[in-house]
Parts: structure tokens; sequence; C-alpha cells
């Protein structure tokens, strides 16, 4: 097989949605086989509508999805068995046990007892969850429960692992246990489907990205060929008092804390380091970053405080 999931045109609008807004829009997407996917968009971008259609939770509105070599529409048994799921903000069931929660997930999956044993103890010492083993879901804290989740859905012999903002909520120590797991996951030749908003994660973790807005896929690749389609493909961030107008031959300068960012093309930014350096101030010069690219092709930044006040926008009808 060579791609583990393959959107064509894929259109879906809400029954109760204002009319003429879609939340996906004609999405073409490819996910290859044994890689992790990363999702990444503002909320209300699509992200979770597409990984329901995917998980056959939820059906599409037009256009096709195969999943693993199935239409959703027309064998979802078969995908459902070769896929495992954590939905954005879901929990475990409280009154069980850490370890009763993976051990059952895999005997509803038909795992045998012995084998669901064993894995119930891997994974739950993999996620640095061995402390927690007997204590009820309900006595442990937000992030825990969500390692416990996480713990379940790897556990699994799903071929295919759909991780809707996984890491939301943990803290630094778990996001990377979490991280591990992923990692862990690729290296048995699984695929991941990750949805996140954040982005040294998605760059982290991700093979392949695709930025989403608005129902549509606005770019897709890995990260490096996301930044090679960046007209200035390097950030060179200069401090202290510098005349903007002395910068702005080498690129696009927007002023920061302290000083000023400058988005330029490779020569230009060797140029400025060199400038730089001649005039005694501190610099730092990378290439641009996937908050760069994402600011660049969407215009707003991925988490900002709009997002609070903005009403829904309306999404455009798609393109027929
Ligand atoms: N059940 C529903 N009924 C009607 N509209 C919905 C429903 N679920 C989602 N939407 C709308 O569809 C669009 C896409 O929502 P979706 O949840 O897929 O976004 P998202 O990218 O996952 O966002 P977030 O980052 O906040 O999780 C949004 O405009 C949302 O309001
Ligand atoms: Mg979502």
């Amino acid at each position: 097989m060579d791609h583990a999931l393959r959107a064509r045109g894929l259109v879906k609008r809400y029954p109760r949605a204002p009319p003429g807004t879609y939340a996906l829009s004609e999405v073409d997407l490819e996910i290859p086989p044994g890689v992790t996917f990363g999702l990444i968009g503002r909320n209300g971008a699509g992200k979770t509508t597409f990984v329901r259609i995917a998980a056959t939770q939820l059906e599409p509105t037009g256009g096709q999805l195969e999943v693993l070599g199935f239409d959703v529409r027309e064998q979802p048994r078969e995908i459902r068995t070769r896929i495992a799921c954590i939905p954005q903000e879901s929990r475990p069931l409280y009154f069980l046990r850490t370890e009763e929660v993976v051990y059952l997930y895999l005997k509803m999956r038909g795992v045998d007892p012995t084998d669901a044993r064993r894995r119930t103890r891997d994974v739950l010492s993999e996620l640095e969850l061995e402390p927690y083993r007997r204590q009820l879901v309900s006595n442990l804290s937000g992030g825990l429960r969500r390692r416990a989740l996480v713990a379940m859905v790897f556990a699994s012999d799903a071929e295919l692992l759909f991780l809707d903002e996984p890491t939301t909520g943990l803290d630094p120590l778990a996001r990377r246990q979490v991280w591990e797991a992923i990692r862990h996951a690729i290296r048995e030749h699984r695929t991941i489907v990750l949805t996140t908003h954040y982005l040294d994660e998605a760059e982290a973790l991700s093979a392949r990205l695709a930025l989403i807005d608005k129902g549509r896929v606005m770019l897709s690749g890995t990260a490096e060929e996301l930044r090679a389609r960046m007209p200035y493909p390097y950030r060179v961030t200069i401090a202290g008092p510098i005349d903007p107008e002395a910068l702005r031959p080498y690129g696009r300068v927007t002023p920061v804390e302290g000083g000023h960012l400058v988005f330029a093309r490779e020569t230009d930014a060797r140029e400025l380091a060199r400038w730089s350096l001649e005039h005694g101030y501190r610099l730092s010069l990378g290439p641009v970053s996937l908050e760069d690219i994402f600011l660049e092709i969407v215009g707003r930044p991925l988490i900002g405080i709009e997002d609070e006040e903005a009403p829904e926008e309306p999404v455009e009808a798609p393109r027929r």
C-alpha cells in the first residue's frame, strides 16, 4: 500500500451549520504509511472533523477518503478493526483503575488475556504510569488521565493511530513521554495522524505536515519542503536600538521585544549577519520556524488573542 490515508476532494458540511459554511472544503491529502503526519491549524480549522471522518465516526458530505485502502463509507468495519483513536478532550472511564483502562480496551479489541496483560505491563512502564497502576482514574490528575488514554491506544495492535491533541494540558515531562511513545510506535512501523497546537511538537514528531485553515489544506509536505516554499527562508533576530530603515534592504523587518526580526533570503541573511557583527549588535540566525510559516500562509498566528473575541468566521463554499 503506497498510502495509509488518501483524501480526494473531501467535503464536510455539518447539518446545522449556517448556509454555505463548510468544515472541510475540497481536501486532498495523502499520508504515507509508517510515518507521523502532523495536522496543524487554528481553532475551528477542521482538524477534528477530518480525524472523525477518517475514524469513521462521521460521514463526509462529498469526496472520497480511503483509510488503509478501505473506503470510509463502504468499508467502515474494515477500518475500525485496524485503527485506534484518542478523540479530542476524551477521558478514560472514571470508575476503572489505570491498568484496567488499558487491559479492558485490549480485551475489547480481541487481544487474548495473556498478551493483553503483557502489553498492559509494558505500556504502563514505557509511559511511566507504573506507580499509578492500581489507582482509580477518578483520582488521577488531568495529565495522568490523558497519559492513560495514550497508553491504551499505543498498547493496541492498531496499524493507524489518530491522536487528536494528545498532549494538551500535559506538563513538559509528560509531553516528552508521549513523544517517546509516538516514536516507539513509529519504530513499529505504525502510522500516526497527530493534531496539535504545539508547533515544536508537530515539527519534532512529524515526517510530514499539513497546514489547514478554514477547512482547506493550505500547504503540505515535509518541514523542509514547507520552508522551501517560503519567500524568505531565514530569520535573523538583531538586538539593540537599530533604525529599521537600515535593515529593510535585507528583507522583511518586524519589530520584536528588544530589537528586530528580519526574514531574509540566504545571501541577504549572511550579509545582514556580517553587518550586525561589524556594528557590534548581537544576533541570532536560523531557518524560519513552523510558526513563521504558519503566520505567512494564514496571516494570523496559530494561537492568537483574537481566538476569544472573534466570532466564528464563515467558511467559503468549496470550489466545484
Ligand atoms: N457538530 C458540529 N456541528 C456543527 N458545526 C460543527 C460541529 N463540529 C464542528 N463544527 C464546526 O466545524 C468547523 C471545524 O471544526 P473542528 O472541530 O473540526 O476544528 P478543529 O480544527 O479541530 O479546531 P480545534 O483546534 O479548536 O480543535 C468549525 O467551524 C466548527 O464550529
Ligand atoms: Mg479539534
